[in-house]
């Protein structure tokens, strides 16, 4: 029996033969054009909406209680060990209908989903053989991954799971936060090899994932450069196409990641080197957060995806899930604007470029060579009367959404668009499509 089980097991592909840090980039290439995903923000963490005992995050009667992110709470409004573990006999999300959630994220133009199969306190949303702190050991009992998987692979959606490698805050020798114990390094690398890389291993070999979204972020981690290019080999051994994000080592990603993750809610002003993305939240904090009002306008969060557009960067817009599985209804009431003005608009942003161009405060640009020829897109964010174009465009200009045309002069190596007053009738960005 036990022969047989060992059997069974070693039927997983062996690595064969060294295999090279480095992923060709033409595999990032669907990332660049993807422009705006979905993060999602799930876990035990999302049963308490923020509030324990009477306290609700951010509270600064705790050494550590200032902050917004309901993810963690355990620590920060310093919920004992045992209180919060047992959650996980609580957890039942009888409502999560994965292909719903696809189709929001679709439906606002997303192209790609990450979710937390494990976030820093440990818990892993799919069925572990690694670990008994998953989803197998609550009342719901199903894996939450792989329904959510197929949702992605049927409405054509790439995915992604962040994975928290170097906190745990479950396992007696992962990382804890800075204020806490810090463990030491044989400690640290008991729990790497028993739970960090066996449940990367699992999730690529279970799932198949487009990218993995690791997390660091203090300038002193257990993640050397010699774990993070331990990790990123075996990533690279198991998938030859999965992304890796910049993440995965905070003082020092080196040349093999595949993209840069920005720091939180940050909009460079700048192109960069590497494919790249802004993580960002629609309230203030990632997982749900019930008296978390401070959600953001949809006009805003689209500033926010066409700057980074305009600069080359993607959009990773967060939904923290409630625990019955429902997306809350702030978030999914700003998806559908988002959606509804990229349905108008994205010709403007997938398929296109940064344009290189310098434009004055509050407009952003793109270009796109298609049949027809070549575009420039002009996204204005604020009232105007006029814009200046650091460029010369001869042929026509006109208002994607109404086909409204717009005046223009060529005055040296530059073009004046004059701008009707009855274009600013709301706060929505108006994009312009040029002739060049
Ligand atoms: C930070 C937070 C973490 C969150 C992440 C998302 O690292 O600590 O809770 O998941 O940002 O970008």
């Amino acid at each position: 029996m036990i022969g047989l089980l060992f059997a069974g097991c070693s039927d997983k592909k062996a690595p064969q033969k060294e295999v090279s840090l480095k992923l060709d980039e033409e595999k990032s290439e669907w990332f660049k054009e993807a422009k705006f995903g979905m993060f999602i923000h799930w876990g035990l963490y999302s049963i308490l909406e923020g509030s324990y005992n009477g306290h609700t995050m951010p509270d600064t009667s705790f050494a550590n209680g200032n902050s917004w992110y309901a993810e963690w709470i355990k620590p920060r409004l310093e919920v004992p060990d045992d209180v919060y573990n047992a959650l996980a006999n609580q957890f039942n999300p009888v409502n999560y209908d994965p292909e719903s959630w696809v189709r929001e994220a679709k439906n606002a133009g997303m192209k790609y989903l990450v979710i937390t199969s494990k976030h820093h306190d440990g818990f892993a949303l799919w069925d572990s053989e690694v670990s008994d702190f998953d989803i197998m050991n609550t009342p719901y009992g199903k894996d939450l991954i792989a329904p959510l998987v197929e949702a992605c692979k049927k409405y054509g959606l790439k995915y992604g799971f962040y994975y928290s490698h170097w906190q745990d805050w479950e396992d007696p020798d992962g990382a804890l936060p800075r204020w806490c114990e810090w463990r030491d390094d044989e400690a640290f690398e008991r729990y790497w090899q028993r739970k960090s890389l066996p449940q990367v291993r699992e999730l690529i070999e279970k799932f198949d994932p487009d990218l993995l979204w690791f997390d660091t972020w203090d300038w002193k981690t257990h993640i050397t450069p010699e774990r993070r290019d331990e990790l990123i080999r075996l990533v690279r051994t198991y998938s030859d196409k999965c992304l890796i994000n910049g993440r995965i080592c905070y003082e020092n990603p080196g040349d093999n990641i595949d993209f840069l993750e920005m720091h939180d809610n940050s909009y460079p002003k700048e192109m960069l080197s590497k494919p790249w993305q802004t993580p960002a939240t629609m309230q203030n904090s990632w997982a749900y957060h019930g008296k978390d009002f401070n959600w953001k306008p949809a006009s805003r969060m689209l500033r926010y995806l066409v700057n980074n557009t305009s600069m080359g960067g993607n959009y990773l817009l967060n939904v923290g899930p409630k625990a019955d599985g429902t997306l809350p209804a702030p978030a999914v009431r700003r998806l559908r604007e988002m959606g509804a003005w990229l349905d108008v608009n994205g010709e403007a942003v997938f398929g296109s470029e940064p344009s290189g161009l310098t434009m004055p405060e509050g407009v952003y640009s793109t270009r796109k060579v298609t049949p027809e020829g070549k575009n420039l897109y002009i996204f204005l964010t604020r009232p105007m009367t006029s814009v200046t174009v650091p460029a010369v465009l001869s042929g026509e200009c006109k208002v994607v959404e109404t086909g409204q045309p717009v005046e223009m002069t060529v005055e040296g190596e530059k073009t004046v668009i004059s701008l009707p007053e009855n274009l600013f009738k709301d706060d929505s960005i108006i994009v312009l499509k040029c002739r060049s």
